[in-house]
């Protein structure tokens, strides 16, 4: 179908179903540029899902009872399930997941720069689904309605989950929180690490984003950096006092006549020294991932040997 178009008209045609907020499926042609944009947003949103089973996973054999290993191994769980949605949604692409593997463990293609820091104590389950799994929500709820069709309907199972997440992590700080003066300490320390590291998650500020604008046109993102981020710290401060805990910000304050938090801003030097691998934890983890390629070698060869089998008559 897309060869018997002329290039200018399946511009048009791609344009139409943009313009009306409809959706791209696989099937349809599209320029080049928006697919390669798609592969690079996709496979970092599967990678940093697959990375990020590492700092939370670094626990599971220290949860402090029976009921929040449950929770703590069905958390990590969901997050291998939604890299491989995510790896699926970027195979109708016309990429394999074994070349996305190949290339995250080579250094070129990116992750969240979150996980590249390190978990060092119980608190920070909780901290990681309060903050970080809440800033993916504000991440990802936009692109349920982006305009990739198979990205846009993997996201709506995965915000149910993450909304999970979320609470599972609220829960546990707020326990925590109700515990002794040593667990409340515990908590403020952890949530110092991470409320900066979290608003680094929606990326650069917007003057300094170049493909946001290109990204917004196509209806792949939905909101900028800038605008997420707001949402972000209005949305915990209230949640931040209800468990008592302080933001390390002493830009922090209600701006009455926006109708917003103002605050302060990132330190963004760290944050390009992480995402260029410089990070506290970004070799260990690109060499764990790698290991865990190597040694399931075995698995991918005998399911491809049984599919072969299957398929002689
Ligand atoms: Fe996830
Ligand atoms: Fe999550």
């Amino acid at each position: 179908m897309t060869a018997t178009y002329e290039p200018d008209e399946t511009q048009a045609a791609f344009d139409r179903i943009i313009e009306r907020h409809d959706r791209i499926e696989p099937r349809d042609a599209m320029p080049e540029k928006y697919r390669a944009t798609l592969v690079r947003q996709i496979a970092q949103h599967a990678h940093s899902e697959i990375i990020g089973m590492q700092p939370e996973g670094n626990w599971l054999t220290r949860a402090p009872s029976l009921r929040r290993k449950a929770i703590l191994l069905a958390k990590v769980q969901d997050e291998a399930g939604h890299g491989l949605y995510l790896y699926s949604a970027a195979e109708t692409l016309g990429v394999s997941r074994q070349e996305l593997t190949e290339k995250l463990i080579a250094g070129t293609q990116k992750y969240s720069s979150i996980f590249n820091y390190p978990t060092l104590s119980y608190a920070d389950v909780g901290t990681i689904g309060w903050l970080v799994d809440g800033a993916a929500i504000c991440n990802q709820v936009p692109l349920c309605r982006t305009s990739y069709g198979p990205y846009g309907r993997s996201m709506i199972r995965i915000c149910k989950e993450e909304s999970f997440h979320q609470r599972q992590g609220y829960e546990l700080l707020a326990t925590m929180m109700r515990g002794t003066p040593a667990q409340q300490e515990m908590v403020q320390e952890s949530v110092d690490r991470f409320w900066w590291p979290a608003l680094m998650m929606f990326g650069p500020p917007d003057a300094d984003s170049p493909n946001t604008e290109q990204s917004m046109a196509w209806g792949i993102k939905r909101d900028t950096n800038d605008e997420l981020r707001q949402k972000f710290v209005d949305m915990s401060v209230p949640q931040a006092e209800r468990l008592g805990v302080t933001l390390p910000d002493p830009d922090l304050r209600w701006n009455a006549e926006r109708g917003h938090h103002d605050f302060g801003q990132p330190d963004w030097d760290e944050f390009m020294a992480v995402v260029k691998g410089g990070g506290p934890c970004s070799a260990q983890r690109i060499a764990h991932r790698r290991k865990a390629h190597e040694d399931g070698a075995w698995v991918r060869e005998a399911a491809s040997a049984y599919a072969a089998k299957e398929r002689q008559p």
